[in-house]
């Protein structure tokens, strides 16, 4: 820095000047500084606000944990504002006990605590034909990555007694949109919860106050919010959501149907379109995110020339099953063009294809489950864009 830097040679009115004290905000806010990092909607994308989408802020976050106020938010019918009091969740179907549970009676089940991505199985959905939108929030911002406190939703089927007829389970929202899926039961009693806590405080409306549920490593969708009923059935009911919505159609004119496990992904959230390189050459961090529904992420390659070359990445942080994953690449920039790319394998060995493989393989029909390879092109005056390179 310049000698004579009057940040530095002059008082500052925070120096100066006494500050808030304590109680000015007793529900805390970030920094007004912050007000760029906020989640975003695509206007074009959908009709209205009320059935629609925005997109996590990829770009600006760091570590694995999505901030409550960030995590991107879907819903078919707008936010339900429920009144915890108000809230039953209900189990009826092929059970031996049909039961209603209060909030209250929930929180004295035995409870957990773990972290889990959640992804739209639309994310990503715009880009199948070739790159759309500039910057990862919007090309991958329908992810994130929380802390969740819940009872194991297994503990609650059992509480209920499924029938030996009962192979799946159809969880309800309380939401005007009135959200239902089918769930085998092998995931029900496997690593399901039903949720009251993100980050260690309550749910936020928008995702599903005062309860949800928890489908770890499967498709956005199956995650119904503020969950009020769980029907156990002998076969899957071929609602809405997965027939007419959340099925893939293939180059042979079939939908391929009931692809809940969300593939091993990464991206480079900086630099990236709405992270420019502002310092010239020398030492730059790269840095991104990968995940996987299969299980832990075990390695992240990035390329800088397009794919031709690849070096391993350090990927930091805890390295959890089904969760979001943070890695980086340290270089020293020469201040020339680059091709970047990051490249995501799982502790299964799957990894990200490309996204001609992807066409390839699934046609140019598709909008769900696109986790194919992305590119940013980073120019010399640092500027960032999405491209694809064939
Ligand atoms: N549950 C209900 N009741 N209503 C909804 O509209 N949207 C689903 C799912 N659960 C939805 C719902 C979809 S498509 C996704 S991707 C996730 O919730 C989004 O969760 P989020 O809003 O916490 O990001
Ligand atoms: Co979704």
């Amino acid at each position: 820095r310049a000698a004579g830097d009057p940040l530095i040679t002059e008082i500052q009115d925070w120096n100066r000047y006494l500050g808030d004290g304590v109680d000015a905000a007793p529900y805390g806010l970030p920094s007004e500084f912050e007000s760029e990092v906020v989640r975003r909607n695509v206007p074009w994308l959908t009709a209205d606000a009320v059935a629609s989408i925005n997109f996590t802020p990829l770009h600006e976050l760091d570590g694995i944990i999505t901030p409550n106020g960030l995590c991107f938010e879907r819903h078919h019918g707008g936010v339900a504002q429920i009144r915890p009091q108000d809230h039953r969740l209900m189990i009826n179907g092929l059970v031996d006990t049909p039961l209603v549970f209060t909030m209250e009676d929930l929180k004295r089940f035995p409870r957990e605590n773990h972290v889990y991505f959640l992804e739209c199985a639309a994310n990503g959905g715009m880009e199948w034909r070739g790159s759309q939108l500039n910057g990862c929030q919007f090309t991958h911002g329908m992810v994130h990555n929380v802390m969740y406190t819940g009872v194991k939703l297994k503990t609650l089927l059992e509480e209920a007694g499924v029938k030996t007829n009962g192979k799946w389970v159809l969880p309800e929202g309380a939401d005007a949109a009135h959200m239902t899926r089918s769930i085998p039961m092998e995931k029900a009693l496997d690593d399901c919860l039903v949720a009251w806590k993100m980050n260690g405080e309550a749910l936020r409306a928008e995702q599903g106050y005062p309860l949800r549920l928890v489908v770890p490593g499967w498709e956005g969708n199956m995650w119904v919010k503020w969950l009020r009923r769980l029907e156990v059935g002998d076969q899957p009911w071929h609602h809405r959501e997965e027939t007419s919505k959340y099925t893939d159609l293939l180059e042979t004119g079939k939908a391929r149907r009931f692809t809940w496990v969300m593939d091993p992904k990464s991206v480079i959230t900086s630099p990236s379109p709405q992270m420019p390189v502002s310092h010239g050459k020398g030492p730059m961090v790269i840095s991104g995110l990968a995940w996987s529904g299969n299980g832990r992420i075990t390695r992240v390659d990035v390329s800088l020339d397009g794919g031709r070359n690849w070096k391993t990445a350090r990927i930091d942080g805890p390295s959890l099953s089904k969760s979001l994953h943070r890695f980086y690449l340290d270089i020293d920039w020469d201040g020339s063009e680059m091709l970047i790319q990051s490249r995501a394998m799982d502790e299964h060995g799957f990894y990200q294809p490309t996204k001609n493989e992807l066409r390839a393989a699934r046609g140019e029909n598709s909008i769900y489950h696109n986790n194919g390879i992305q590119t940013w092109y980073v120019q010399k005056n640092g500027a960032v864009e999405n491209v694809e390179v064939s």
